[in-house]
């Protein structure tokens, strides 16, 4: 492998991996691909068109647009992919789901076609541990759980799933999926819970917690789970499924007072406001699959949260254009105002 496509390499983990990749094999060639749609955005990857000028490429696209898709495959000669591109933002889902649906499903299906036409050596999934659902108190998913989706943004992320296995069974390309606990770390939109709080608090203004605050989340930080890519890409066996995330979950409401800590904030900022429809309790993720390939999660959460909320801090010039801009304003109007409880 040394042509790879990266698909929705210009949001946050994607452009996290773009870079960790690069970095780490002089060799490979990196197409990103990417929409550029509002959670897009070429300063994620500012630094890498720099520093790789001779092996990254950028190219404006629709992963759901099949010629222009077939035309990369082709005129940069592609023998792996990996799809970062989605709709990811579970609040987004419930206010419609037609993109999801387009994006992480038909979007999807466009891909694997493309990794069918060309024989690529691996196509990789980009998943999440939403498609598990709510877990109960005491168990952790393993890969090869029923799915149990529960929003429309997990139901999309199931349907691309199952369209991978579906072109491993039925046409052997060789597929790969990890489902991911949730990520933090640089370059994050900041609609996002942990880049939200943080951006917030630094600006005292109140952080919206949705309920109790008594979720559950296993937080890793995103080059743990850009590793946790690269080992399956390189290592892992074609069908299968791998679960990466740290094993160690928190609650929001204690995600968010630490947030307050590190800043030197008072935890009266915390605002509770209405809970998300339908919003699962906890997840919870065995890794054991993969730590057998050798993979461990190497920062613990306070170590992802220090980090997270460090570059927040010195990165404002990154997140103040987006938070200013009047496409962030109007979504945040419509989620929170009038929400407070
Ligand atoms: N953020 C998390 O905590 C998390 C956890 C587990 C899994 N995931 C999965 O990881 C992947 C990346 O998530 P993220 O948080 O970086 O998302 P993100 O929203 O920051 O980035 C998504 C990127 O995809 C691009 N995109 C969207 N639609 C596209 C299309 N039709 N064609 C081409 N590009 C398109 C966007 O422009 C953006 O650059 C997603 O598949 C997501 O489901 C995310």
């Amino acid at each position: 492998m040394r042509n790879l496509l990266i698909t929705g390499g210009a949001g946050f983990i994607g452009s996290n991996f773009v870079r960790y990749m690069l970095e780490k094999y002089p060799d490979y060639r990196l197409v990103v691909y990417d929409k550029l749609t509002y959670a897009g955005n070429l300063d994620n990857l500012k630094d890498v068109a720099q520093r790789f000028a001779g092996r990254y490429t950028f190219i404006q696209g629709d992963i759901a647009d099949a010629a222009k898709v077939d035309e990369v495959m082709r005129e940069h000669e592609i023998d792996a992919i990996v799809n970062f591109a989605a709709e990811t933002h579970v609040d987004r889902s419930l206010m419609g789901a037609g993109s999801f649906i387009q994006t992480d499903v038909y979007g999807t299906y466009v891909l694997l076609e493309a990794a069918k036409k060309y024989g690529v050596e691996r196509y990789h999934q980009i998943s999440t541990d939403e498609v598990y659902g709510e877990i109960p108190e005491g168990y952790s998913s393993v890969e090869t759980d029923p799915l149990h989706t529960r929003s429309p943004y997990s139901a999309s992320k199931a349907g691309g799933d199952l369209m991978c296995i579906a072109y491993f069974t039925s046409f052997g390309v060789p597929v790969t999926i990890t489902r991911g606990s949730n990520n933090i770390g640089p370059y994050q939109y900041p609609e996002k819970v942990v880049p939200l709080f943080i951006t917030n608090a630094i600006d005292d203004i109140p952080l919206p917690l949705y309920g109790d605050g008594r979720q559950m989340r296993d937080y890793q930080y995103v080059l743990d789970h850009c590793e946790g890519i690269d080992v399956v890409l390189h290592r892992g066996q074609p069908g299968e499924i791998y679960n990466v995330g740290t094993g160690v979950e928190t609650q929001n409401i204690v995600m968010a007072r630490r947030i307050l800590d590190l800043l030197g904030k008072p935890y009266s900022l915390i605002q509770p406001v209405k809970d998300r429809p339908g919003h699962d309790r906890r997840y919870s993720l065995n890794c054991d699959k993969l730590k057998a390939l050798g993979w461990e999660s190497r920062h613990t959460f306070e170590q992802a949260l220090e980090k997270t909320v460090r570059w927040y801090v010195e990165n404002e010039w990154w997140w103040r254009p987006i938070k200013s801009g009047a496409h962030f304003e109007e979504y945040y109007t419509r989620q929170y105002q009038g929400r407070e409880i």
